[in-house]
């Protein structure tokens, strides 16, 4: 018989990890995939199984869990890097396993005595999400400097049925759009260089197979728990699997290892469903949510909000604002927040960035007449910065020049007139410490909208070496600095929208912004894009006004309320403006978001596409689901197509009730074996329009 080898098993509660242990290299992966029974094992050992075909190395060298270049593996390395030239290829002698969490959590201690590194790779399986978190830490155990160019955060299989990685790409006013890309015998590569997590390219995709749907068949995920350079490949192996790899995307020059020094990894974060891409999403909101912190311990209901941006932009009147003020807490609105413009000689975007105090023309006696006007009002007060960025025209430049990433010699290349702040650079987060600390000590904010409007350029620090890598880890600890001096306020990210949305900014963050355009139809897609990685409740989601200023377009209130009610509800106009009908449907459409919220959030979020221009949302599982349908395009039947909610439990009869505003129709008791296989028939509805159901189990 063939001696079995080690194999290191984590379950969680619907998927299984299991790697081969050897001694003398890393452990190599034989599975991740959906639960095994507890005990099962692939029997013998990989090599045992696969002899070796013509014209390959006579000891076969399979996947690894951080396979690395130069000795027998010709696949795209977790590792390159070198020392002065050498060192180029890496093998590791040894390894150690530590059982951090039996069956749960595991750290690999991998050695290379020759090419004087370590590797620790850490893997921790979730059982409540099931999703898999990946890291790992180079130390450098040589004696001269080890240039590194790439470390994998994570190195993950995919099965040979995978055909298709939906990554998600786009721009500023247009995040988190889909692009299908067959999978092949070539590599598919996703790269982004801006600085931050980026507009043009978020860090994590899902990968399906032919049987993938939108409730059903197994599907892969993964993202990167990183906020700036980022890069991931997945690559054709000889065995038909693929490999997996994400991690940071590393500048020339930018990680030169001392001797005894560690580069650690972000975190990538992995999970497979067998309930198709939903079952995806609802691993990553269930990994998501228990990353975050909140302020308290645990998220509150999440308030509607006014923000002053699109309303007023650079315009801010005391005596508008306190108006806008009352007419917000007449609609029901809990949360007012402060856009950009307040501050110091900030009468438009070429000036002021970096000068964090009240414009004394705008605001004579400083912010706190407009904070206690809105908390009189019993409404929350935030306010809007953007602490790493600074204005050539501004007083903070004028006495600090030298503070802003640029490299000797070059033009400062500005983006909409400003440059970035070196956090890393001495000084910097003092400063910006201080000037916000002294905003957040000295009124009643409960809320700062966190912004960042421009990617990096001639990054380099103080020492002339790209500083990328350098900014994103100030950043956290400025955020986490803030957080611990001032643990009762709240943040939202934004980036001109949704540039810095991952899973590494939300340990610091409770929201973000998810895009600037505000136009209904445009959301639509962007936030079923949102949704595939991150939970509804922290995806900001206002009704701006019609027509929209991004686009032109104009929708209904209705149709505009509807949009926003799954995510984080918000309101971005000129409230004093709304007025008779419309005042009306938007005040109604609160109080529905206020009786929902609890249900919406907290909840699996399921998206389907009907066909014939409908696509639809659901909120929930199946005891309670809140079902949104949107009419996006004119029908071109005369009957609309009926939803198959195959999430509902076919053995149960559930209480299907039509629900708006003004209350929910007497509504039908309707079998779920029926509604999973032939579906909830749909009104009609004329393009963007939206149906809510309510379907409770009986
Ligand atoms: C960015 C944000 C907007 C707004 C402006 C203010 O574009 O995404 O919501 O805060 O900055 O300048």
């Amino acid at each position: 018989m063939i001696a079995t080898p080690t194999f290191l098993t984590l379950h969680g509660a619907r998927c299984t990890v299991i790697l081969e242990a050897a001694p003398g290299e890393a452990p190599l992966w034989r599975y991740f995939g959906p639960r095994l029974p507890d005990g099962a094992s692939p029997g013998p050992g990989l090599r045992d199984t696969r002899p070796t075909p013509s014209f390959s190395l006579d000891f076969d060298q399979p996947l690894s869990i951080f396979p690395t270049f130069g000795v027998g593996w010709f696949g795209q390395s977790a590792l390159l890097a070198h020392r002065g030239g050498r060192d180029f290829a890496q093998a590791f002698t040894h390894c150690a396993v530590d059982w951090l969490k039996p069956g749960r959590a595991l750290s690999l201690t991998l050695t290379d005595a020759i090419a004087a590194i370590r590797v620790v790779v850490e893997l921790s399986l979730d059982p409540a999400s099931d999703v898999l978190t990946l890291s790992s830490a180079l130390t450098n155990t040589g004696e001269g400097a080890l240039d590194v160019q790439w470390l994998a955060a994570g190195v993950a299989p995919l099965p040979a049925s995978c055909t298709t990685v939906r990554s998600y790409v786009g721009r500023h006013n247009h995040e988190f759009i889909l692009e299908a890309d067959a999978l092949g015998r070539h590599a598919w590569r996703r790269e982004n260089r801006r600085g931050l997590t980026s507009h043009d390219a978020f860090p994590g995709a899902v990968v399906a197979m032919p049987s993938t749907t939108e409730d059903g068949g197994l599907a892969y995920g993964a993202q990167l728990a990183w906020s700036g350079n980022h890069a991931q490949t997945i690559e054709w192996l000889d065995d038909g699997r693929f490999q997996w790899q994400m991690g940071e995307w590393l500048a020339p020059g930018e990680v030169r290892l001392g001797p005894g020094k560690t580069l650690n990894s972000p975190q990538m974060l992995l999970t497979c469903s067998e309930r198709g891409l939903g079952g995806v999403a609802a691993n990553f909101h269930g990994a998501i949510r228990s990353r975050m912190t909140w302020p308290g311990g645990a998220m509150r209901p999440r308030p509607v909000g006014i923000n002053t941006w699109e309303g007023f932009y650079f315009d801010h009147r005391l005596d508008d604002l306190k108006a806008l003020a009352d007419s917000a807490a007449e609609l029901g609105v809990e949360r007012f927040v402060l856009d950009d413009g307040w501050f110091h000689r900030r009468a438009d975007d070429t000036r002021g960035l970096g000068d964090w105090w009240p414009d004394v023309d705008k605001y004579p006696d400083g912010l706190a007449p407009l904070a206690a006007h809105v908390t009189g009002l019993g409404l929350e007060f935030g306010l809007w910065v953007e602490p790493e960025m600074v204005n050539p025209d501004s007083d903070l430049y004028r006495a600090h020049p030298d503070w802003a990433l640029h490299i000797e010699g070059r033009p400062r290349l500005t983006a909409r007139n400003q440059l970035v702040l070196d956090l890393a650079r001495e000084g910097v987060a003092d400063y910006l410490s201080d000037k916000i600390g002294a905003l957040l000590r000295d009124l009643p904010i409960g809320y700062l909208k966190w912004d960042h409007n421009r990617d990096l350029t001639t990054a380099a620090g103080a020492d002339g070496q790209a500083a990328y890598r350098r900014q994103t880890l100030a950043a956290y600890a400025l955020f986490a600095r803030l957080r611990a001096a001032f643990p009762d306020v709240e943040i939202e990210a934004c980036a001109g929208g949704g540039g810095r949305i991952d899973a590494g900014l939300l340990r610091h963050t409770h929201r973000v912004w998810t895009s600037d355009c505000i136009d209904a139809v445009s959301r639509v897609a962007i936030q079923r894009g949102f949704l595939q990685f991150f939970p509804p409740e922290i995806m900001g989601a206002h009704v701006g006004a019609a027509p929209a200023h991004s686009t032109s377009r104009a929708q209904s209130m209705a149709f505009r309320a509807a949009v926003a009610l799954p995510g984080h509800f918000g309101v971005e106009l000129d409230a004093r403006k709304i007025e008779g009908a419309d005042r009306a449907t938007l005040k109604a459409w609160i109080a529905l978001y206020k009786s929902l919220r609890d249900r919406l959030h907290g909840a699996c979020v399921w998206l389907g596409e009907a066909g014939d221009g409908v696509v639809w949302q659901a909120h929930g599982e199946a005891d309670d689901l809140v079902l949104f349908v949107y009419r996006l395009e004119m029908t071109g039947r005369r009957f609309a197509p009926a939803i198959a909610l195959a999430v509902l439990d076919p053995a149960a009869v559930y209480a299907v009730r039509r629900i708006d505003p003004h209350g929910a129709d007497a509504g039908a008791a309707m079998s779920g074996a029926w509604l999973a296989a032939s579906g909830l028939p749909v009104p009609p509805l004329k393009p963007e329009q939206c149906a809510i159901f309510r379907l409770v189990r009986q």
